[in-house]
Formats: structure tokens, C-alpha cells, sequence
């Protein structure tokens, strides 16, 4: 059998684990693999070893001395459709949604509009370095055929599944309970088991569902076994109060989510900013996930999440863009956010722990990091070639001046961005 391989030189930083809070970091923590010169070699998609010695001459080789090689990010919440609307000017998230939102949606009734659509979006999230995703679409069916479909001719890792939306926004991007199941039945025959894809039941989020429609998808979730449920909870103020008046006999948002069956440990909620201590809790003995969205909640005025203080309530958190909410597809700009969210409430994320939250730790929130988010043999070899800097730009200045790996990597995520990215890997077939 013919064996695909490629061996790559570079500078390879992986991060195990996040350095417990306090941790100094002068000295490179435990947890964190610098590995400066060395091969990763990958064979038939998969890491198969990382050296320090050349491998023989029978490689085909690539060689990038001096670029930073990382495990692709995983972004744990964006919406596809929302390119269209990235950078809306003026309005919270309830507005936003019927001003910018919904008609963006809307287009993607149209199969050439997701294809188009779902191109350009995967094309972009491998042109800013993430190589793995859980995605919004639109409720359409085709919406997710799309996107499924050109996720699988990338050889992507992607969890996706129709929006399940059956009241509160227009005609044109509402289904019912009965047509709900049958696109979901049917996108589940038609897509499960392939490539790397796998299925995500999709609440808009509880406003947008009848109670039946929240029941049939908690049914859904417990009859596919290994998907995954995705939604939003408690972004916004307003839209808790709203949430308060639509389900009046529920003791909070989240309960709403929880009395449906949708809260196990493959359900990730974005957002999580306006939780009282008892849904925290809900949510750490369900493992629920979190996804923290910090250009998303700057942006739209939503509010601060307080990453510390939920890890520490025992939460398991994730890091997502949520664009088109959100404002860059980029993990460094995301990174950098948080740490500014972080640092407004007297906090700090060091860099370790932020480049861990967009590799291992949101690998290892959607229960795949025995598959993706290390430089591990085994693993997937889904991978990024980035530059430390432009030459002569304020970051390449800055480097020039640090003194350890923290301080150069911490100012690389909050200066540096996707025009750093020299070339993508996904299940190591490369891409730019
Ligand atoms: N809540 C319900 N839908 C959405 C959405 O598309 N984006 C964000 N940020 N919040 C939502
Ligand atoms: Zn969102």
C-alpha cells in the first residue's frame, strides 16, 4: 500500500495543560512541550512521530526553520452564515438578530447560497488556522448538506446539524415540530459516519423553540448516541428577561435546556455571561460546556464572562469566535480578547493557558482529544505553519525584546493574527 508522509521541520509548541493560576513563568511550566527544531513526521493523516534527528532520505520534506508549528485551533462556536453580517454596526443581540441576522439566514434557503457559503466559510477558517469547529448553520436541510459536504472534500473535523427554530423569527426561517424531525432523521441517515463529521442537534436558542420542539430535540439527542448539542444561554440581559416570560414555570434559562433532556457532557452553550450560582452548578455536574465568546460579548455589549471564576466553580469552559456576533475568525484576536475580558475584572490568562484554551481544551470539550488539539503521535495531523512576524513590523520589535517563551508568545497572540499563517494541514493534506 502506498503511504502518504510528509516530514515537517519547525519549531513545535504543543501545551498538555494549562499551568495552574500563579504558576511563574519565566521558565517554561510543566504541561507546556517547546520543542525548537525538531520533525514532526506524519504519515496516512496522522502524526506518527516528533524528533529531534532528520528522519531518512526516503521523506519528502518540508522545511520551515524558525516558524512556530501548532496543532490547528478548534473553535467551539460560529455560525457559518454569519460572514455575511460580520461587523453590523449598532445594535444588542435582540436587535441585531432581526435587523442583520435572520435576512442573512434567510439566503441560505437557496442550495447555491449554502454552497457558496459553506465554501467560502471553511476556506476561511483554514486560511486563519482553524482546522476544527462546531458550526451554526441555518434551518434549512440544505444548509447543513452544504456544509457537511464541503467540510468532508476539506477532510475536515466538523460538528454541525440544522437550527431547529419553530417560533419568534420570520416565516421564511421557521420549521416545525414535524419537519424539525424529519430533516434531523434524514441528515442523520444521510451524514453519520462520515469522514470526520458528526452531528450537532441545533437550538437557535430557547426563545426560538416551543416546548415541544425543545422535547423532540432532547429525544433526538438521547436516541443519536454520539452527538452533540449545541444552543445559547443567558448572552444577554434582555433576552433572559425575555426567556423568563416564555417559560414562566422554569426555575432559570438553563433549566429550560436542562427539564429537555439537552444538557449532557456534548452540549455546548455559548456564552453562559448571566448564570446564577445554582445553574453554575447545574452545569458542573451535568459537564455541559461553556463556550466563552469574548469579541462576540464586547462587541454586541453582552456583558463579561469570568473565565476564572467559572473554571473554578468546577464549569468546563471552551473559547469560540462566534462570528458573526463575534468580530475576527481569528484565535489570536479571540485569545487576545479574553485576556482583555480577564484583565477588566482584575484577572489575568497567561498565554500557556489561553493557547490551550484554543488547542487541547476546546479539543478536549467536544471529547476529541485523543483525535486533534496536540502534536502527539496518533493524533490527526491536523497542524499550522505560522511566522512569529513580519519583518520590520511592531511585533518582530517586540520579540526582539523578549526574554523568555512566555513573553514571546503572549505578545504573538496579542499582535499577531491570520496574516501570520504560512500553511494549513488538515488530516496533513495541505492547504495554502
Ligand atoms: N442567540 C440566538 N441566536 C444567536 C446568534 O446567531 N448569535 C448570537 N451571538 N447569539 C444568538
Ligand atoms: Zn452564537
Amino acid at each position: 500500500m502506498n503511504t502518504q508522509r510528509i516530514a515537517i521541520l519547525g519549531d513545535l509548541l504543543d501545551i498538555e495543560q494549562a499551568p495552574p493560576p500563579g504558576t511563574p513563568l519565566d521558565e517554561i511550566p510543566a504541561g507546556v512541550r517547546w520543542r525548537p527544531a525538531h520533525w514532526l513526521l506524519i504519515e496516512d493523516g496522522r502524526i506518527s512521530a516528533v524528533q529531534a534527528e532528520a528522519p531518512d532520505a526516503s521523506w519528502p520534506r518540508d522545511e520551515r526553520p524558525g516558524q512556530l508549528i501548532l496543532p490547528g485551533f478548534v473553535d467551539t462556536h460560529v455560525h457559518a452564515p454569519q460572514l455575511d453580517v460580520i461587523a453590523s454596526y449598532g445594535t444588542e443581540l435582540l436587535d441585531w438578530l432581526q435587523r442583520y441576522t435572520f435576512p442573512a439566514e434567510t439566503a441560505w434557503a437557496d442550495p447555491a447560497v449554502a454552497a457558496a457559503g459553506s465554501a467560502l466559510f471553511l476556506d476561511q477558517l483554514l486560511a486563519h488556522g482553524t482546522t476544527s469547529a462546531l458550526v451554526f448553520p441555518t434551518v434549512h436541510k440544505t444548509s447543513v448538506d452544504a456544509l457537511f459536504g464541503a467540510a468532508l472534500q476539506r477532510g475536515m473535523r466538523l460538528i454541525s446539524g440544522k437550527c431547529l427554530m419553530d417560533r419568534h423569527a420570520p416565516p421564511a426561517l421557521c420549521d416545525t415540530v414535524a419537519s424539525g424531525e424529519r430533516d434531523t432523521l434524514a441528515l442523520l441517515a444521510a451524514w453519520t459516519g462520515k469522514g470526520r463529521l458528526a452531528y450537532a442537534h441545533t437550538v437557535r436558542f430557547a426563545p426560538t423553540s416551543s416546548e415541544a420542539q425543545l422535547r423532540l430535540a432532547g429525544e433526538l439527542h438521547a436516541a443519536s448516541p454520539g452527538s452533540y448539542v449545541q444552543t445559547h444561554v443567558a448572552e444577554n440581559r434582555a433576552e433572559v428577561d425575555w426567556v423568563r416570560e416564555l417559560f414562566p414555570g422554569y426555575r432559570s434559562y438553563l433549566d429550560v435546556y436542562e427539564r429537555h433532556g439537552l444538557l449532557t457532557a456534548q452540549t455546548t452553550l455559548a456564552h453562559g455571561i448571566w448564570l446564577d450560582a445554582d445553574a453554575r452548578a447545574r452545569l458542573r455536574d451535568t459537564r455541559a460546556v461553556i463556550a466563552h465568546s469574548p469579541t462576540s460579548n464586547l462587541f454586541l455589549g453582552s456583558g463579561l464572562f469570568v473565565w476564572r471564576g467559572r473554571a473554578s466553580d468546577g464549569m468546563r469552559l471552551s473559547i469560540a469566535s462566534d462570528v458573526g456576533g463575534g468580530v475576527s475568525l481569528s484565535m489570536q484576536r479571540t485569545l487576545a480578547a479574553a485576556y482583555q475580558v480577564a484583565a477588566l475584572q482584575g484577572q489575568r490568562l497567561d498565554a500557556f493557558t489561553l493557547l490551550h484554551a484554543a488547542t487541547r481544551g476546546n479539543a478536549a470539550s467536544l471529547q476529541l482529544d485523543q483525535e486533534i488539539g496536540r502534536l502527539e503521535p496518533g493524533l490527526v495531523a491536523d497542524v499550522v505553519a505560522w511566522d512569529w512576524a513580519e519583518p520590520g513590523s511592531v511585533l518582530a520589535h517586540r520579540l526582539g525584546r523578549a526574554n523568555s517563551l512566555h513573553e514571546k508568545l503572549f505578545a504573538w497572540l496579542m499582535l499577531g493574527d491570520e496574516r501570520l499563517l504560512r500553511r494549513t494541514w488538515v488530516a496533513g493534506r495541505a492547504f495554502g
